[in-house]
């Protein structure tokens, strides 16, 4: 069976960025393959090191994720500091990752661009951690968003260049994935970038109707097209990205022919925008609510996935062990 995985870092709240990137995909896969789902509260410290809100970060995106689909009883979900494993194997990937390739990632180079003052190692070996987190259960595919797509190069990397020092062919080359089809980018409603956790450009999970609609019809858009069949400038284009995903196709049709058409009102075409997420949202929501109230659920459902996380960790880590030669007494 096919083995798949995905994960969130455990900051801010799940955006519709993350669940159109990763989420919706994995809980389709979740039946269909042996799928493991986790929150990287190890990655989140490189940049947000608050020991206060940690633990009710992780709280938060571990209610949100269930509450948008994934069935602890089918996927194994956890959390990365409970399998303590993946530091080690990432110790041991690191042996073999080059510092040139690692200042490279674009990830990195944006982080040292607006945080020169905290240039920490964790940020230099956040693609090693990734990989690890990858390899140690050895995903075949990994559902992402295409931010991640480098990231997923470098893991591929990792696990050739291991197979073939070692000679051996263990590692898999997980592939990033999105229903077989192109990796998607969902973006910001401010006209321009993707849409993200904290650059006040996404629509939450969390948001309530009223908020949904204030933000889709503060929307950023442009003056209207003037000649017929003219291309859509980069904030139009970016709410028809986002239509794609929660609207119907008919829907989307009508109002690319009324842009073609220069008929479009970008009031009515917001109007139904905001009405389509909140289909998407809504209901998930509700869901959030009732969950991240229900502690001991979430307890047992983060002990057991711990769990059999570790118990497929410890397989992998006892076979690379044997295989770069260390052995018990
Ligand atoms: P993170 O926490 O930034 O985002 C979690 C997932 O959501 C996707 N995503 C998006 N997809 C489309 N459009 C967007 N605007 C958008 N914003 C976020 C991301 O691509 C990701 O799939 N490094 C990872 C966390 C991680 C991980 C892993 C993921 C650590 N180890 C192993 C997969 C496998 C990250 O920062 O994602």
């Amino acid at each position: 069976m096919k083995r798949v995985l995905s994960g969130i870092r455990s900051t801010g709240q799940l955006h519709l960025g993350n669940y159109f990137g990763a989420l919706k995909n994995f809980v389709t896969m979740q039946h269909d393959a042996e799928c493991f789902f986790f929150i990287a509260d190890y990655h989140s410290l490189t940049t947000h090191p608050d020991p206060t809100r940690l633990h009710g970060n992780v709280k938060q995106i571990l209610s949100e994720y269930l509450a948008a689909g994934i069935d602890p009883q089918v996927a194994t979900i956890y959390i990365q500091s409970d399998v303590p494993q993946v530091a080690e194997l990432s110790l041991l990937l690191s042996m073999h990752a080059y510092v040139g390739e690692l200042e490279r990632t674009a990830s990195f180079k944006d982080k040292v661009r607006k945080n020169p003052e905290n240039v920490n190692a964790g940020l230099l070996t956040y693609p090693v951690l990734m990989a690890a987190d990858i390899l140690l259960h050895r995903a075949d595919y990994v559902p992402v968003g295409k931010d991640q797509e480098q990231h997923l190069e470098l893991t591929r990397r990792f696990a050739r260049r291991f197979n073939q020092i070692y000679g051996v062919d263990y590692f898999p080359e997980s592939v990033p994935y999105n229903f077989g089809r192109e990796l998607v980018k969902i973006p910001g409603l401010d006209g321009t970038g993707k849409m993200g956790k904290s650059e006040g450009n996404g629509i939450f999970l969390s948001d309530s109707d009223e908020v949904i609609r204030k933000k889709v019809m503060k929307a950023v858009t442009d003056s209207g097209p003037t000649e017929p069949n003219s291309p859509f400038s980069e904030p139009v284009a970016n709410i028809f990205t986002i239509m794609d995903a929660v609207s119907e196709p008919s829907t989307v049709a009508y109002f690319k022919e009324k842009y073609a058409s220069c008929e479009i009102r970008y009031g009515e075409l917001k109007k139904q925008l905001a009405e389509d997420i909140i289909r998407t949202v809504a209901p998930i929501r509700e869901r959030i609510e009732a969950i991240s109230s229900n502690d001991k659920y979430l307890h047992e459902v983060v002990t057991d996935g711990a769990a059999k996380a570790r118990r497929s960790a410890d397989r992998t880590l006892a076979d690379v062990r044997e295989i770069m030669g260390i052995h018990p007494f």
